[in-house]
This record gives C-alpha cells, sequence and structure tokens, in this order.
C-alpha cells in the first residue's frame, strides 16, 4: 500500500480525499504473489490503468487512462521517461522448460507507445516510437532509435535495426529515418514527461 500512495495521482490529496479512493487505489494497483509494482519519481498512472504484480517503473514515466500491465507470470520493466499510451496491452510469457526464461517485456528510456498497442514479451531499446495500433509480439527485439507505422505488427524473434523506419504487417524496413524523426523520438518522449508533469501539478 506504500507503493500505492506513492503513486502520482494520489500523491498529493490530502488524507480527507485520499480515504475516498481506497477501493480504487487497491483495485487498479495490484499485489502478485507478494510482488507490487515498484514506482520511481514523479511517475503518473492514470486511475483507469491497471498495473499488476512485478512491474518497475523508472523516474517520469506516464501510464495513460485504460492501459493494462500484467506483470504476473514474468516482469515488466519500463525505463525513465517513458510513456504508455491509452488503452495499450502490456503482458509477458512464463518461464518453461523450453524457455527457461519465458519472455518478459522490457521497455527502454524515452519511449513513446502510441494509443492501443500491444507489446507482449518483446524488447525495446531507448529512444522508440511505437505508432498507434501496433502489436509487438514475444522475443521480438527492437533496437534504438527506431519509429514503427501506426498499425505495424512485429512478429515473434523478429528484430528491428536502429535508425530505420518500419511499418506494415508483418513489419518491413521501410527506409532511413529522416532526421526530424530521428529528433522526433526524443521529442515525443519529452513532450510526454511535460504532460505527464501538468496532470500531476493539476491534482
Ligand atoms: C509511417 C508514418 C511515420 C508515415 O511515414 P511516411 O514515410 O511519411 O509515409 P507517407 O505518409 O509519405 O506514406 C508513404 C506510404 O506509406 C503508407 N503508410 C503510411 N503510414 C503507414 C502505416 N502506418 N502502415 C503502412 N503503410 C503506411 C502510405 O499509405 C503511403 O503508401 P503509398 O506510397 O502506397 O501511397 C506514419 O503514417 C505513422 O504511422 N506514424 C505513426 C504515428 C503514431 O502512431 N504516433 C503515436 C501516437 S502519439
Amino acid at each position: 500500500m506504500k507503493d500505492a500512495i506513492r503513486c502520482s495521482i494520489f500523491a498529493k490529496m490530502p488524507a480527507s480525499i485520499l480515504k475516498n479512493f481506497h477501493f480504487m487505489q487497491i483495485n487498479n494497483f495490484r499485489s502478485y504473489r507478494g510482488i507490487t509494482p515498484q514506482l520511481g519519481d514523479a511517475v503518473y498512472i492514470h486511475e483507469s490503468a491497471v498495473l499488476v504484480g512485478d512491474i518497475v517503473l523508472g523516474d517520469d514515466v506516464s501510464v495513460w487512462p485504460l492501459v493494462a500491465a500484467r506483470g504476473d507470470v514474468n516482469k515488466i520493466t519500463i525505463g525513465a521517461r517513458s510513456n504508455i499510451q491509452d488503452g495499450t496491452v502490456l503482458h509477458v510469457t512464463r518461464k518453461s522448460a523450453t524457455n527457461p526464461d519465458g519472455y518478459p517485456l522490457v521497455i527502454g528510456a524515452d519511449v513513446t507507445v502510441g494509443h492501443k498497442c500491444m507489446l507482449h514479451g518483446c524488447t525495446l531499446g531507448d529512444r522508440i516510437l511505437v505508432g498507434m495500433g501496433a502489436i509487438i509480439m514475444d522475443g521480438a527485439i527492437v533496437e534504438d532509435d527506431v519509429f514503427i507505422g501506426a498499425g505495424s505488427l512485429v512478429p515473434p524473434n523478429k528484430t528491428l535495426k536502429s535508425g530505420y523506419l518500419y511499418v506494415g504487417n508483418p513489419v518491413k524496413q521501410a527506409r532511413v529515418l529522416k532526421e526530424s524523426e530521428a529528433n522526433f523520438l526524443k521529442q515525443s518522449a519529452n513532450n510526454y514527461v511535460e504532460l505527464k508533469t501538468e496532470y500531476l501539478a493539476a491534482y
């Protein structure tokens, strides 16, 4: 419960108001097998997002409405300043005899995950934009500085190389990123850090 109270949306509320949110806290921020999501500093989590189990969020991460993140059968890590936008689903694959590590979900720093994406057991580096509605499957690796077009599907175990735009279902390398696009990867993360700071200040 201590970590839930550190959760951004509740951090600045007076106790008299906070007590009314007790039910919501318990339900949107849950332990699984004794492991509770861990938050860095100045994290923003919308009250309709649901976070369960083994999840570690870096500083200044933002998690927007209706995100479902379930770190139950493996771990989810989200690096500093990354944003997970509305309606996105984050999940993992369990360890097994044939796959001893399973597939955790690792998201690096300064990553933008657009609206309604599905990230499952994949590994993303830093400064990546995952376009709206994209799906990234188990074992896929997205290197640093990649732009993934809206609606793309990244198949299992595929690697997306640094410095490129990828689009399509299944995803294909479209072209080298323009300088403006490469710069936007970090800018997008910065924009969301500013936005969540504004939201935090409003509570
Ligand atoms: C891919 C993207 C970056 C545009 O790249 P672009 O090179 O400027 O593309 P253009 O608009 O010039 O279109 C080039 C071609 O790609 C196609 N295209 C554009 N976006 C596409 C996408 N997401 N998937 C598949 N094809 C796409 C266009 O239809 C066009 O096809 P054509 O040559 O047959 O007519 C952009 O469409 C996109 O998907 N941005 C993601 C935005 C987003 O989701 N942001 C997160 C929310 S905050």
